[in-house]
């Protein structure tokens, strides 16, 4: 696989996102957006570029709450699908998500084993707020909407290494302590 870099996006990539994107809103798999939207949300996005400097695949984090973000505008170029580039740009928009203090991303997505692979789990749409619908007001699957909502906490406890297993480790005696073990068991033994 030729090397990808992941990297914040620049005003001079606004073109390519918006085609990226588009490209799937025509095909029905994602919302379209206008290029002064994107221009407009620039900051929010992290894009993937091949060693030729194309820009094939994009992300952006959208912050909803104190503790809660979209992962949206997820978007691989179709002749680089299947090489790790979607995993790599989720793992991207999971470190902003941390760096700004998130604790949940969500997902709202026809990929359901994509995300599932991403360490996201399936949930109910209703533990999702109001405040995240208000977007599908432009969707003209407003009215039917079928996306699977996905969820990842990102926070750094639930981050962190699994914790060891359970139950107490056993202390490794101190020096005197062996010594006058091993007094005992001789003496025991005479
Ligand atoms: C979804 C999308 C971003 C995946 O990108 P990708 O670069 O092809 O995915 P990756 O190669 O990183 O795949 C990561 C893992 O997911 C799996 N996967 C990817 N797409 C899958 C699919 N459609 N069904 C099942 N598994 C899938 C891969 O097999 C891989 O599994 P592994 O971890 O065992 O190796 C890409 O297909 C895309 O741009 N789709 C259209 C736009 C879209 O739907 N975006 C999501 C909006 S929320």
């Amino acid at each position: 696989m030729p090397a990808m870099k992941i990297r914040p996006a620049k005003v001079k990539d606004a073109q390519s996102i918006c085609g990226l994107i588009n490209y799937y809103a025509e095909r029905g798999r994602m919302l379209h957006r206008s290029l002064e939207s994107v221009y407009g949300s620039l900051r929010k996005f992290q894009v993937a570029q091949a060693d030729d400097g194309a820009v094939v695949g994009c992300v952006a984090v959208d912050i909803f709450w104190a503790d809660l973000a979209e992962v949206k505008s997820l978007a691989v170029a179709p002749n680089h699908h299947g090489k790790g580039l979607g995993k790599m740009l989720v793992k991207a928009a999971v470190r902003d998500a941390r760096r700004l203090g998130v604790h949940t991303l969500f997902a709202l997505t026809y990929e359901e084993k994509f995300f599932l692979r991403c360490g996201f789990v399936t949930i109910d749409r209703d533990r999702l707020p109001e405040k995240v619908w208000r977007e599908c007001i432009n969707c003209p699957k407003a009215d039917a909407c079928d996306e699977i909502a996905m969820m990842m906490p990102v926070n750094e406890k639930v981050l962190r290494k699994k914790p060891k297993a359970a139950g107490r480790k056993k202390k490794k005696a101190s020096k005197p302590l062996k010594r006058q073990r091993k007094r005992q068991r001789k003496t025991a033994k005479s």
